[in-house]
């Protein structure tokens, strides 16, 4: 099957087209990547993977949503140096998530303010760590933010990464602002399609100036926000269209769902609400995982390569290159993408369950993981690293 075979992403040539989506690994206490990091990339690069993804890397302590995630502080630095270079030494490629939260934080900013997005709301999240509410971004605040990701992707490049995935998806920020749901503003940042893409193109722009023509810049975008008034797909393949246009992204990565309201909807599968609530720091969020997490988590079944139909409809309106992702557990999903025209496949969970499957399936060896959705691994981020639980 030609999905093992070698295949160009923009400037890059990876072995495969199979890339690890980001699954954040709760692998940098205090923002700083730990050898723990490096290892589980390397397991990964090992396991035949033609690009693995480092994830969710906050661009700015400002744009954190929790306390522990990966920043590009100085003691980081040398860690993902030897990251990238081992990964590299297992014949893979290696990319590194770019996000920023949005209103999506636990957090204050270094200057004590609380979160910030495009409107001012509600934030469920941060509501017991005091930060329950958060304010619309000043002008000011949206130009720091285009410089933040430049910074960052100019830092990803310096460190030996290959590319950098920009996080237009899942309810962050850049997502926040492509929303009808969250941007409210009626200023050069929001108040139509066209206004609500500024911001995202205009790092798009920024990033792919800080890496230049020589890494790729991928894009992971929202298929569907997942709630009546948010993003749909008609809405999606206008932002895919303009990225195209853009001509700064070597690859669309079409996901979907709003981490604040349909985290589920990203995942489908199981809904690990006892795990989940003794991952919570606090006793009052453990409380309210327990009691309110089935009300307020809606479970979606789950399905093999589920975001396909969505995907199919973006894939027609582009030319350019597009990944399939969600629920990519087999051969036959493997195959079913290359069939339907998409240029990489993109595998989160069955790539925790099976680091190896690359190697295996194109040896003819694993028709299919073993990962049977049950999204455990979602709770293990918080307790010690992402891991798959089936032993
Ligand atoms: C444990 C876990 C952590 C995740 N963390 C991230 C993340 O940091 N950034 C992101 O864009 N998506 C994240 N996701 C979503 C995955 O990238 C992917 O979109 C989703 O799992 C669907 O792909 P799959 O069916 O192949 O797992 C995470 C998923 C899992 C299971």
């Amino acid at each position: 099957m030609d999905a093992f075979e070698p295949a160009a992403l923009g400037p890059l040539r990876l072995r495969n087209r199979l890339i690890k989506a980001a699954t954040y690994e709760g692998m940098s206490p205090g923002g700083v990547a730990s050898s723990a990091l490096v290892e589980h990339h390397i397991g990964l690069a090992r396991g035949g993977v033609g690009m693995t993804t480092v994830a969710y890397c906050a661009v700015h302590p400002g744009g954190r949503t929790f306390g522990d995630q990966l920043q590009l502080g100085p003691s980081s630095r040398p860690v993902l140096r030897e990251l990238v270079a081992r990964v590299h030494d297992e014949g893979a490629l290696c990319s590194l998530q770019l996000g920023h939260a949005g209103f999506f934080s636990k957090l204050r900013g270094p200057d004590g303010r609380g979160p910030r997005g495009p409107s001012w709301a509600l934030n469920a999240y941060g509501a017991s760590s005091g930060v329950p509410l958060a304010r619309a971004m000043s002008d000011a605040d949206v130009e720091a933010v285009i410089e933040a990701f430049g910074d960052a992707a100019a830092r990803a490049a310096e460190l030996g990464f290959d590319a950098v995935e920009v996080h237009l998806g899942h309810g962050y920020l850049l997502s926040q602002f492509l929303s009808p749901a969250t941007n409210r503003r009626q200023d050069r940042w929001g108040g139509s399609p066209d206004r609500r893409l500024a911001l995202p193109l205009a790092v798009l722009e920024r990033v792919r100036r800080a890496v230049g023509p020589d890494r790729a810049v991928l894009a992971k975008t929202n298929l569907a926000d997942g709630f009546a008034g948010g993003l749909e797909i008609e809405g999606a393949i206008e932002i895919a269209r303009a990225l195209e246009a853009s001509g700064h992204v070597d690859l669309l990565v079409p996901s979907g769902g709003f981490t604040s309201r349909t985290p589920f909807f990203l995942l489908r599968g199981g809904l690990p609400l006892a795990r989940m609530a003794a991952a919570q720091p606090e006793r009052l969020s453990r409380l309210g995982m327990r009691v309110l997490g089935k009300l307020i988590l809606r479970p979606y079944p789950f399905e093999e390569a589920f975001f396909l139909p969505l995907a199919r409809q973006l894939r027609a309106a582009v030319s350019m290159p597009v990944a399939l992702l969600g629920g990519l557990v087999s051969r036959a999903s493997i195959e079913t993408a290359r069939r339907e025209g998409f240029d990489f496949v993109v595998l989160g969970r069955a790539l925790l369950a099976d680091p190896d499957l690359p190697t295996r399936m194109a040896r003819g060896e694993l028709e299919r993981t073993r990962c049977n959705a049950c999204n455990e691994c979602i709770a293990e981020m918080d307790l010690g690293g992402v891991r798959c639980v089936l032993e």
